[in-house]
């Protein structure tokens, strides 16, 4: 294992002021995604929105690196004939991709999912380093919900997070390791907490055991947060505590920094969480970087202005990168500050 190079790119990955650009909806996500907005789920369009995010001009000042999907890395973009691969170089953002197979019912646990996608990863894994890729992600899913999750569905999913790292890294692919706790539910920000510590904790035993380099590695948490339906959502400040508590008490000092992803949360409570972390995190001199890796808190309002047309191409691009200038603000605290000063 080459660790020096896989630590290198851990650390540009969480560069400062800098986070990650999850657009690797699997095709039904994406379908899903464009049907909302009126838009043909057609591979051309494809190509053309994920143009239009990665060719934004500018967006490599405040993005390290994009999660493409298996479509997109072999893709010609729409622009110049480059394909994704050069895009990206061209704006220089560090090639990502999604691994997994996707999050399928789990045997003999009604309600629960175990992500698919060891066999063959190997084989797969020496493509995508083919194609460019320097990084790539697996995730996971625990549901909260009546008895709820299971102990077997936390350690299956852990387990296949720790194999997955490790192939990863044998070969020279930083692993993006995501334990997503989802936020759909009534439950507390307190059931949150207790389900988010025992996931990362197990997650974290696995990848130990299984011989994952912590340095050469990024964690891609959920927030410790109200569920969606629950009737007192609990506020930002108590969000940005929490999650810091939990991440706190389960993750190395080694790792060199954590990508939330958003997880249906509004782009702005997304913004406004990362700051609150930042703010606390600064204060308490946290090791790691606390960053994004946002795919819909980065990506709606740039997809709803676009709805397929290319005159909306230049509009939705602003768009986008007034998101990622704000989370890049929010990822080191300033987000705030930034909004008060604009204000006045
Ligand atoms: P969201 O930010 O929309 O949760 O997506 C992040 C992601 O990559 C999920 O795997």
């Amino acid at each position: 294992m080459d660790l020096q190079k896989l630590e290198t790119t851990a650390k540009a990955m969480v560069a400062p002021e800098k986070g990650i650009l999850a657009m690797d909806e699997s095709s039904p996500t994406c379908a899903k995604r464009f049907q909302a907005v009126g838009v043909a789920d057609t591979i051309e369009n494809r190509a053309a929105y994920r143009t239009l995010l990665i060719g934004t001009p500018g967006l490599g000042q405040y993005i390290s690196g994009a999660i493409l999907y298996d479509e997109t890395i072999r893709q010609t973009s729409t622009e110049g004939g480059l394909s994704f691969p050069d895009l990206m170089r061209r704006q220089d953002i560090i090639i990502g991709i999604k691994v997994d197979a996707g999050a399928k019912d789990m045997a003999g646990h009604p309600g629960e999912k175990i992500t698919e996608g060891l066999d063959r990863l190997r084989e797969r894994l020496a493509e995508y380093v083919e194609l460019g890729a320097r990084f790539s992600k697996w995730r996971a899913v625990i549901t909260i919900g009546q008895g709820l999750p299971s102990r077997a569905c936390i350690e299956a999913n852990a387990h296949a997070l720790a194999r997955y790292a490790m192939l990863c890294q044998e070969a020279g692919l930083v692993p993006i390791v995501e334990p997503e706790v989802l936020i759909d539910g009534d439950h507390t920000i307190e059931r949150c907490y207790e389900v988010t510590l025992e996931t990362q904790r197990c997650v974290f035993e696995q990848l130990y055991r299984q011989g994952v380099a912590f340095s050469g590695m990024v964690l891609k948490p959920s927030m410790v947060i109200s569920g969606k339906s629950c009737p007192q959502r609990a506020p930002v400040e108590a969000v940005a505590e929490q999650t810091i508590r939990c991440v706190r008490n389960t993750v190395p000092v080694a790792v060199p920094g954590m990508a939330f992803l958003s997880g249906g949360q509004s782009e702005e409570e997304a913004t406004a969480h990362l700051n609150a972390m930042n703010v606390m995190a600064e204060a308490m001199h946290l090791p790691w970087r606390l960053t994004f890796s946002y795919a819909r808190a980065l990506q709606h309002s740039a997809l709803a202005r676009w709805k397929g047309d290319a005159a909306n191409v230049e509009a939705a691009r602003s768009i986008l990168l007034h998101r990622a200038r704000l989370n890049s603000l929010a990822s080191a605290g300033r987000y705030q500050q930034a909004m008060e000063q604009e204000a006045a």
